[in-house]
């Protein structure tokens, strides 16, 4: 995608041009917004400041606009370097400064669209939420599409004084935006949007229109809202991860668009405003480490202490993850054991119960019947299909196993003035909401019954009774790896394992603006204060509350320390006593699919041991990417470092051994790895290896002794790969002491 505007004086030369002057064609040149690494050791001591050598660099070139009209932002916490609208001749201009480290032209994004805490066990009397007062004190910071500040979900009742740490703003000069003790700050970064022509006039304040930036902030931190519910829905009190957290947003997102100039300004605001967690639940395609700015902007805050957590992304297949450098926690989602549901009673007194989220307590009784008396295209309710004068008021079977096609089907049924339906349907991806006529939607394989029973009664075949808005919980299997999250390997770098975790992503509720449609009656749209939304975009936020109350429990905790205790704790067993499974397929997944597994919040709390990573661990982990020292420079923002002697293993939970089916080659990967004792300060852990099929592992030494807390120990691990494995096989390394820690690392085997 390109939007350009054109420098005015060539303007005038082109408009001589179509007045038929015989001129030579001069150069065109589109102005396109670039993101500009600079060395900031070559500011000259007469620039007080690195902005205003920006803007002379700026000024220096040929042909500048104004530098006011060129500069969007200037970089100095994320990043080090600016964002400019610039030409090409330009371009090559800032390339020969001895200060200029990389450049590239801005990319666009996307975002990665309350039983939840008690689904993670999280208690009021005991555990993580007794422990950190509900996250008391923490700061999240949201990159998002803004919030709404009147939600009930950001009411400051019982919130302690905001932080006298805290150097963030709230820009409330526009729309009668107010912050409060909850959320504590709200800025706007919109100006690559608006340099690209995209911007929707509303969005000079942080108001959130989009709703996702309202959802993914009060799913982190909302406050207790008793009664919420979307329609009936999923009621009860809504309340974020850490509830006593505060919340500042910083918008990135206008009319849907995301530009990385953008982010990049929020996440370097973030960092010098003094934020403790930022969330990010959006990402542009995969690149290297070094042009990602999501992954530049989150090493620097990893190294001032602050965690990242960002979403895997919603590419559901294999190989797809974003947001996966490793120093970030990437997040895929999960399911609820919620399901919201609708029942029918047959003529024959056989009751069916399938999905439904029609918004209205509905209750059809004693209607006919309709399934095209056998007839398999009249049945398929595709737009057209239907006949009114055959179905009017009648309750319509639509036996069709097409993904995406159920909305299609209602609207028909709606068209048809069908009393409602039945739908049947091999897969469904966000859910069964913002269908225009009352339905019900079953797996094709149950709908046997219901077509056998439509048949065999044929004209007299009549429905008794259906009823809508029940919810229920206690669905099993639960969790399941939602179908959209994005899957391993990482296709930047399968040798680190992502995604890190899962948490809920698959309808959700949380607080949404009141302006945006989530439902449909009919030819109104509904608005609610609370709506279920799905996508990693609403696993992350989970995980970035898990964050905020590990942080208040454990203040002197390194993100690194916190992503290690969310994964060795994390449960691989689903609520039915097996292997997570996927929910496309119903089949046990790998930690391709779910990573370390779903968090579970009080045991992260008490993990025993942690994986710690310094910046020295993140340096070295570079230096064996093999990156130029240009490279090595954009990412570190320093012109020094040092590649240790000693090795690139990065200090990881996890473990990826990736062999080449070629016998020649080696079948034998060693790992070293450092663990730290946080429990208690005499702990003696055993090494219990569980392997499948196909690998082996072997662990040196196998007892890990520990005579006072913070003790670290090392130890090696050697995966070996036999030479009938599989494609994928995994296992799990586990270091369990007299306490019952269990401190949990999968190991996956990879034969390409
Ligand atoms: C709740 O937290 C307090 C203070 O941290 C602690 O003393 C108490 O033991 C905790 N209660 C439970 C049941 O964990
Ligand atoms: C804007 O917020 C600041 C605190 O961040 C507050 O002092 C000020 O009164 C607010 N202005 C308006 C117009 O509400
Ligand atoms: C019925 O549907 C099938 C499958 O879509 C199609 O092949 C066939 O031509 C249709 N028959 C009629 C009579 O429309
Ligand atoms: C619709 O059904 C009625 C009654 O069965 C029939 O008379 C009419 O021809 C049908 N219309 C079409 C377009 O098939
Ligand atoms: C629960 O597990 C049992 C035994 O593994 C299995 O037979 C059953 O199908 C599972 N139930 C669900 C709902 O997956
Ligand atoms: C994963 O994706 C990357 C780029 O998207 C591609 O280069 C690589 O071959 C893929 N790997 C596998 C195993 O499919
Ligand atoms: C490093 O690699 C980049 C490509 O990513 C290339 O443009 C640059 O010239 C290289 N720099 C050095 C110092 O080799
Ligand atoms: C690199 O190592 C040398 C020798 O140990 C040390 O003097 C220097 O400060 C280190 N540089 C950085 C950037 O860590
Ligand atoms: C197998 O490995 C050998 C030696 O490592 C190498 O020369 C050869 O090209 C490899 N073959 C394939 C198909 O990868
Ligand atoms: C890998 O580890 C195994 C077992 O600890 C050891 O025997 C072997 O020498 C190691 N190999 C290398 C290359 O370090």
């Amino acid at each position: 995608m390109s939007f350009c505007y054109y420098h005015l004086r060539v303007l005038s030369l082109l408009l001589f041009l179509f007045l038929g002057i015989n001129n030579a064609m001069p150069e065109l040149e589109e102005y396109k917004t670039y993101i500009v690494h600079m060395d900031h050791s070559h500011k000259p001591s007469s620039f007080l400041t690195h902005e205003s050598w920006h803007r002379a660099t700026l000024r220096a070139l040929s042909n500048p606009v104004d530098d006011k009209e060129m500069l969007l932002y200037s970089y100095n916490h994320a990043m080090q370097g600016f964002s400019a609208r610039l030409t090409p001749s330009q371009v090559s201009e800032i390339k020969k400064s001895p200060a200029h480290i990389a450049i590239h032209e801005e990319r666009f994004g996307r975002l990665f669209t309350t039983h939840s805490p008690q689904f993670l066990g999280l208690k009021h009397s005991s555990g993580l939420w007794n422990a950190s007062s509900y996250g008391e004190g923490v700061i999240i910071g949201m990159i998002d599409s803004g919030v709404w500040p009147e939600s009930e979900s950001f009411n400051e009742k019982g919130m302690p004084p905001i932080p006298t740490r805290w150097k963030g703003k709230c820009q409330n000069s526009t729309s009668h935006f107010r912050c409060n003790k909850k959320l504590i700050g709200a800025q706007v970064f919109i100006k690559g949007i608006q340099a690209a022509g995209k911007t929707d006039s509303r969005d000079d304040s942080p108001r959130d229109f989009l709703g996702h930036g309202t959802h993914t902030s009060s799913t982190a931190a909302g406050n207790h809202v008793p009664g919420a519910s979307q329609f009936g829905y999923a009621k009860g009190t809504a309340r974020g991860i850490a509830p006593r957290a505060h919340v500042a947003m910083y918008k990135v997102s206008s009319g849907g668009y995301i530009v990385e100039s953008d982010v990049l300004a929020a996440m370097d605001q973030a960092v010098a405003d003094g934020v403790d967690i930022m969330s990010l639940s959006l990402g542009f395609d995969q690149t290297p480490y070094f042009q990602d700015i999501i992954a530049i902007a989150s090493l620097s805050a990893i190294e001032k202490g602050i965690v990242v957590v960002c979403s895997a992304g919603n590419d559901g297949a294999p190989n797809t993850t974003h947001n996966a450098a490793p120093w970030i926690t990437t997040v895929g989602a999960g399911t609820l054991d919620r399901s919201f549901s609708a029942t029918v009673t047959l003529g024959n007194d056989l009751t069916f119960e399938g999905k439904s989220e029609f918004p209205d307590r509905v209750i059809v009784g004693d209607t006919p019947l309709y399934y095209g008396k056998g007839d398999f295209n009249k049945t398929i309710c595709s737009y057209g299909a239907l006949n009114e004068s055959e179905v009017f008021g009648k309750v319509v079977i639509c036996d069709n196993t097409n993904r995406f096609s159920i909305f299609e089907q209602a609207d028909e049924l709606a068209r048809v003035s069908a009393a409602a339906g039945i739908l049947m349907e091999a897969w469904t991806l966000y859910g069964v909401d913002g269908l225009s006529i009352p339905s019900l939607v079953l797996p094709t394989s149950s709908g046997a019954l219901i077509r056998k029973y439509a048949i065999g009664a044929a004209g007299e075949a009549k429905v008794k009774i259906m009823r809508f808005v029940l919810t229920s919980f206690g669905t099993k299997p639960a969790p399941q790896v939602a179908e959209f999250s994005s899957k391993g390997p990482d296709p930047l770098n399968p040798n680190i394992l992502k995604p890190d975790i899962i948490a809920p992503g698959v309808r959700v509720l949380a607080a949404v603006p009141p302006i945006i449609p989530v439902g449909i009656l009919g030819n109104h749209e509904l608005a609610s204060d609370y709506a279920l939304f799905s996508g990693t975009s609403m696993s992350a936020p989970h995980v970035a509350g898990v964050a905020a109350l590990l942080k208040a429990v454990h203040p002197e905790w390194s993100p690194a320390a916190i992503r290690s205790a969310l994964m060795t704790t994390a449960d691989t067993i689903d609520n039915n006593g097996t292997t997570l499974t996927n929910e496309l397929t119903n089949l046990p997944g790998t930690p391709l699919d779910f990573g370390a597994g779903h968090i579970n919040p009080n045991k992260a709390m008490n993990p025993g041991l942690i994986y710690d990573i310094d910046w020295q661990g993140y340096v070295d982990f570079l230096c064996g990417l093999g990156y130029n020292d240009t490279e090595m420079r954009a990412i570190l923002r320093q012109s020094q470092w040092n590649c240790s002697q000693e090795g690139t293993d990065l200090n990881y939970p996890s473990f990826v051994a990736i062999f080449s089916k070629n016998a020649s080659s080696p079948n034998v990967k060693n790992f070293t790895r450092v663990v730290t004792n946080v429990g208690d300060d005499q702990s003696v852990y055993q090494a219990i290896a569980k392997t499948t099929n196909g690998m082996s592992i072997i662990v040196e030494p196998t007892t890990l002794t520990f005579t006072s807390k913070y003790q670290k120990q090392s130890y090696v691990v050697s995966v070996q790969m036999d030479g009938k494995a599989p494609p994928v096989a995994y296992g799990y390394l586990n270091w369990v002491d007299q306490n019952s820690h269990i401190v949990a690392s999968p190991v996956v085997v990879l034969n390409f």
